[in-house]
């Protein structure tokens, strides 16, 4: 059985005292779930300070990008111990808006998802159509040039563990979800067709939907049958909204 992993992507938002006072309201009100993983991704500058008040609670914190080299002239960027040193356990890679606005493609995914592996992180690897794309009925065709591109080269172990979140660009931030069947059938793809890459690890994989989830709607898009969890912009910022969506079959 996968267990489902409710995630929030902060973005661009939240100083290191905001993040605290966050996670100050969020523990009590999460304390009691053991069923459902937990996931926060803070910015950069706000994870030391957000690791020190995770400390013992069931929240885990990812950070939202790294760089694929270990060290050296590389001004600006941060190397994959150093995000699993400030204490992460997940960081996402390959966000639709990284894509959009930082110029990162498939390869740049790719090398980024290996050496997250390779520094004992585990990657949440974005993908996703843009309205463009789904409106000229070309979705599964990006999706599975997404895939077989940025998640190429992984063993078994890894491919098992890696985490997917399939995000349509035209859902975020937007208010506009996908439909749970939409989103269904997407994940069902995404599932299919890691299994003619990795076979077994298809099962295992974790594939979350993002895209204006809220306590509102997560209930009916967490019942679809491939969908293992959610990635979570806006309405993971507000510690009550949170621990709905965390809590979202009770
Ligand atoms: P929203 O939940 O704000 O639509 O953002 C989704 C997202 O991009 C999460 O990574």
């Amino acid at each position: 059985m996968r267990k489902p992993l409710m995630a929030g992507n902060w973005k661009m938002n939240k100083t290191a005292g905001e993040a605290v006072s966050m996670l100050k309201a969020l523990k009590p009100e999460v304390a009691d779930v053991n069923d459902v993983e937990i996931l926060l991704c803070p910015v950069f500058t706000a994870l030391y300070a957000a690791n020190e008040e995770i400390k013992g609670s069931n929240i885990n914190l990812g950070a939202q990008n790294l760089f694929w080299q270990p060290k050296g002239a590389f001004t600006g960027e941060i190397s994959p111990s150093m995000v699993k040193d400030v204490g992460c356990s997940y960081v996402i890679i390959g966000h639709s808006e990284r894509r959009q606005y930082f110029g990162e493609t498939d390869e740049t995914v790719n090398k980024k998802v290996i050496a997250a592996f390779a520094a004992g992180l585990i990657p949440v690897a974005c993908v996703g159509e843009t309205l463009k794309e789904r409106e000229e009925n070309v979705t599964f065709e990006v999706i599975e040039k997404q895939i077989r591109g940025g998640l190429a080269g992984l063993n078994a172990e890894q491919a098992s563990s890696l985490v997917i979140a399939y995000e349509p660009v035209w859902a975020i931030g937007t208010g506009k979800t996908a439909t749970p069947a939409q989103a269904q059938e997407v994940h069902a793809f995404i599932r299919k067709l890691y299994s003619e890459i990795y076979k077994d690890a298809a099962d295992k994989v974790r594939i979350l939907y993002g895209g204006s989830v809220n306590p509102q709607n997560v209930s009916e898009l967490m019942k679809q049958d491939d969908i293992d969890g959610g990635l979570v912009g806006g309405a993971s910022l507000e510690a009550d909204s949170f621990a709905k969506l965390v809590k979202y079959a009770k």
